[in-house]
Formats: structure tokens, sequence, C-alpha cells
């Protein structure tokens, strides 16, 4: 059996290195800036090798066979699997959050550097965006008008598109209310493309916003408008009317009884707040 101070012999300057190793160990970490879970691992190993150096000066086991020697071996096996669990399930674990506090400082630095883009800016640029990709694409349909030599229906809708939009409309249901029916005819031929009511609508100033149009024109006069545009003009539009951009070819796709709708639709648009330029009769 192994004495008292034999065993005080064997860890004495084990013991000594490895708290001179610890705390080298802690500090020397500490300077470099490892994370405070990194530091405590490297003192633990320091630990951990001082039980490893005991271990081996330790004196010899008494031989063990048979039932005995297995019975051993499972205790071992049991010891082993503790330390490594409960290790596992008590030291500190490294800390997700802590990296993501890392990466938030790097994200932090970039928004001072780069003034962070809102959504109400995003939605902007997406409009600029999309009001380049329509400018390009008017382009291009004018571009087949000239190689093809055939005109494709002003800057409205294509006939097929309407007979689909217009079958779908029917199978909705058309709505009783003539202000409500009138602003999905708006809506079915696209008036939105040049104009804008309530905000919505042509990104690119084609067309006068038409939020007050309701207390500037009446109801035959936006008729006659809409089945002539050189009846009257937007005032300020000088440019646009004379180049005609309100397409022509109205009174071939928007039938009567759409034209009642659309008509009691802009009549009532009595926002004054808008503005929105006065009708100025040209016929
Ligand atoms: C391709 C572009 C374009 C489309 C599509 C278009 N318009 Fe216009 N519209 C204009 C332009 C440009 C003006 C201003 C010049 C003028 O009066 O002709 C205008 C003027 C008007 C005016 C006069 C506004 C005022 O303040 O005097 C009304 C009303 C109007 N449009 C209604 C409509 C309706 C309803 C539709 C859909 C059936 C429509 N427009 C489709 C370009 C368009």
């Amino acid at each position: 059996m192994m004495g008292q101070k034999s065993f005080l012999d064997i860890i004495k300057w084990k013991l000594v290195g490895s708290v001179i190793i610890g705390t080298g160990l802690w500090f020397a970490s500490g300077a470099l800036g490892f994370p405070t879970v990194f530091r405590i691992m490297f003192v633990l190993y320091a630990v951990l090798g001082f039980f490893m150096f005991v271990l081996l000066d330790l004196p010899p086991m008494p031989e063990l066979s048979g039932g005995k020697a297995i019975g051993a071996l499972l205790v071992f096996y049991l010891l082993c699997s503790a330390v490594y669990t409960g290790a596992g399930v008590n030291l500190p674990q490294f800390d997700p959050e802590w990296e993501k506090g890392k990466i938030q400082k790097i994200i932090e630095a970039k928004k001072r550097a780069h003034p962070s883009i809102t959504p109400q800016e995003l939605n902007q640029q997406t409009k600029a965006l999309s009001a380049k990709t329509d400018d390009l694409m008017e382009r291009l349909a004018k571009l087949e008008e000239t190689m093809t030599g055939k005109s494709t229906a002003g800057e409205g809708p294509s006939a097929e598109e309407l007979a689909k939009k217009k079958a779908a409309m029917a199978a909705g249901g058309i709505p009783s209310d003539p202000v409500a029916y009138g602003k999905e005819v708006y809506e079915l031929y696209e008036c939105y493309n040049c104009h804008k009511i309530g905000g919505k609508g042509s990104v690119k100033k084609r067309g006068p916003m038409l939020d007050n149009i309701g207390n500037l024109a009446t109801v035959e006069q936006l008729k006659k408008k809409i089945y002539d545009p050189k009846y009257l003009m937007a005032d300020g539009f000088e440019k646009e009317f004379n180049k005609g951009l309100m397409p022509k070819n109205y009174p071939e796709l928007i039938s009567e009884g759409e034209l009642d709708a659309l008509t009691a639709y802009l009549v009532s648009l009595k926002n004054t707040s808008v503005e929105t330029p006065k009708p100025v009769l040209k016929k």
C-alpha cells in the first residue's frame, strides 16, 4: 500500500508545475484575445495533464483476472463515460450568441459606413427599375411594330389580353355599383399605365394624376375625352397632347356600358389635395 507521504511526493512537483502552466495559459490566452470559454478549456487541459502524470507515476494495480477483470473493465468504462458526459454537460459550451454578437458588430460597422436602405427606399428603387423595364418594353414593342409593319393597338392592352380579362371579370361578376365597376374598367384598360390615382400607377410621369378630376370635368367631357383624346387637353401637358400619347383606339375597345361606369368612377374622384391639371377644351 502507498503511504500518505509518498502520494504527496508523487503529486507535489506536478501540482506546482500544473498551477504554473495553468496560470500561464490563462493569462497568455487572455492576452491573445481568446474568449473566456477557450481560456477555461486551456486551464482544464493543464488540470487534465496533471492527473495524467499523477496516474503514470502511481504504483501499478495488482493484476486482475477472470470475472474481476471484466468487472473492473466495466467499472472503468462507466467511470470514463460518466466523466466525459459530465464534463460535456457541465463545461461552459461554445456560445452561438457570442458569435452572433461578433457578426452583429461587423454589420453595425457596415451600417454606419453605408446608411441602411429603408423599405421605402427599396420600394422606390424597385419602382424606378420597373419603370425602366416598362420603358424598354415600350421601345421593344415600337421596334416590333416597325419591323413587322403591324401596329400593336397603341399603348393599351392587346386584344387577346382584353378578351381574357373581360371573361375573368364576367366570371367574377360585374359589380352593380357603377363606381366600383368603373374602377375595374379603369384597371381593365390599364389607364394606370399613364395615370396615377391615390398615388398608385404610372411611375414615369406620362399622364396627369386624376385624383381630383371629378371637380374639374363633367361626365360628358370625360366620355368625349376618352373616345376622342383630342377633345380636351390636360393643362400643362401640351407636349404629350401634341404627341398624341393618350391612345385613340378606345372607341373600338371600350363599350358604352363600360364608358358609363368608367366616367362615373372618374367623376367620383374629388380629392382636392392632389394637383390634377385643369382640362382645356380643344374642340
Ligand atoms: C399612353 C398613356 C395614356 C393612357 C394609357 C391613358 N392616358 Fe389619359 N392622358 C394621357 C396624357 C399624356 C394626358 C395629358 C395630355 C392630354 O390631355 O391628352 C392624358 C389626359 C387624360 C385626361 C385629362 C386629365 C385632365 O386633368 O385634364 C383624362 C380624364 C384621362 N387622360 C383619362 C384616361 C383614362 C380613363 C384612360 C384609360 C381608359 C387613360 N386616360 C389612358 C396619357 C394616357
